[in-house]
């Protein structure tokens, strides 16, 4: 549950009707000062607050059906002028809205990790097999953000280059590549296209290759700025090597996971079944890569929070960054 400021001309509340009677005692309203009103498929409580109108909808229309939030969740305080409504999530006040026919975001609706210009992110960096993948997907569960795999999009432009047996020498046509093809996450998924290369761009070849594609400024470009495009239209949990250093770094959270390197070669070998000893070289040699490049080297950010995950348990690190996030009103 997050706390949101929003000023009283902005405010809905989507509640339960039996909720209705103590949020109208909470605002401190008369009968006189409140109107039931139906409007098609909605039905609202319309409030005269001495601060401004109050909505409180108990039905909306548009056939959604909405996270029903109870009266002790939303607790509304009167504060200085200002009406504080506790409510899921900023999405949930904006599907309210659409649901009636309002669109966009209350005007002046601020959550603390929403300020102007701070996008809603978790960062999260940090060397191959430290976790990423897993402790980013789990935390993204937890806050309810979208999960965001920056890896797998340079993964995806790697792999559409050996597909088209393009020259991996050539800037040019690295740059094409990286921005036309068409990257996209459904269901855990990663697209190219319309086809699911999930398991593609996990392959061997890909997985040497992608550092040396990575390193190209033209695909660094392009790369960042769909990732900037993503975060401007929503709120995420990001892994990658640069997100909290190069393409968020005014995100409210920084994360570098990290663990040692024997554990590191530990996780990659049971999920790519080679022998501890290869995979270990061969995480050193990307390490190598991908920390001394000249653009959006694997570094630790300076605000970042540095967590190791070595004998830490996956439900144990997520726990500790959701709460993070939490402290800093990401979500
Ligand atoms: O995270 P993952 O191991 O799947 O990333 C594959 C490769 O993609 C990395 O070794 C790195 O070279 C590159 N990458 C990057 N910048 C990111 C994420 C990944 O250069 N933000």
């Amino acid at each position: 549950m997050q706390g949101w400021d929003v000023s009283p001309a902005d405010l809905d509340v989507m509640t339960e009707p039996a909720a209705v009677g103590s949020i109208a005692d909470a605002l401190g309203l008369s009968e006189e000062a409140t109107e039931w009103v139906i409007d098609g498929d909605a039905r609202r409580l319309e409030c005269t607050t001495a601060m401004g109108p109050v909505d409180i909808y108990v039905a909306v229309s548009g056939g959604l059906t909405y996270e029903v939030v109870a009266a002790e969740s939303i607790p509304i305080l009167i504060e200085s002028g200002r009406v504080s409504a506790r409510v899921g999530s900023l999405e949930h006040v904006r599907d309210m809205r659409a649901a009636v026919g309002r669109s966009g975001l209350p005007t002046e609706a601020t959550a603390p990790g929403a300020k102007r210009g701070v996008p809603r992110v978790v960062a999260i960096d940090g060397p191959a097999g430290a976790g990423k993948s897993t402790v980013s997907r789990a935390v993204a569960n937890r806050l309810r953000l979208t999960y965001l795999n920056t890896g797998a999009m340079y993964r995806c432009v790697t792999l559409a280059l050996l597909e088209r047996k393009a020259d991996t020498d050539d800037p040019r046509v690295i740059e094409e590549i990286a921005r036309t093809i068409e990257i996209d996450f459904r269901d855990g998924r990663v697209l190219l296209g319309d086809r699911d290369v999930s398991d593609a761009i996990r392959a061997e070849d890909v997985t040497e290759a992608t550092p040396h594609i990575a390193a190209y400024p033209e695909v660094r470009k392009a790369m960042i700025e769909r990732q900037r495009d993503l975060f401007s239209a929503g709120s995420y949990v990001a892994e990658g090597r640069d997100t909290g250093t190069v393409v968020a770094p005014n995100a409210p959270l920084k994360v570098y996971l990290t663990a040692s390197p024997e554990e590191r070669a530990r996780r990659r070998s049971l999920e790519t079944g080679g022998g501890v000893p290869e995979v270990h070289a061969a995480l050193v040699v990307r390490d190598q890569l991908d920390s001394t490049r000249k653009l959006g080297a694997l570094r630790i950010a300076e605000d970042a929070v540095v967590v190791d995950t070595t004998e830490r348990s996956i439900d144990d690190v997520a726990d500790e960054i959701a709460e993070l996030a939490r402290e800093r009103g990401i979500a």
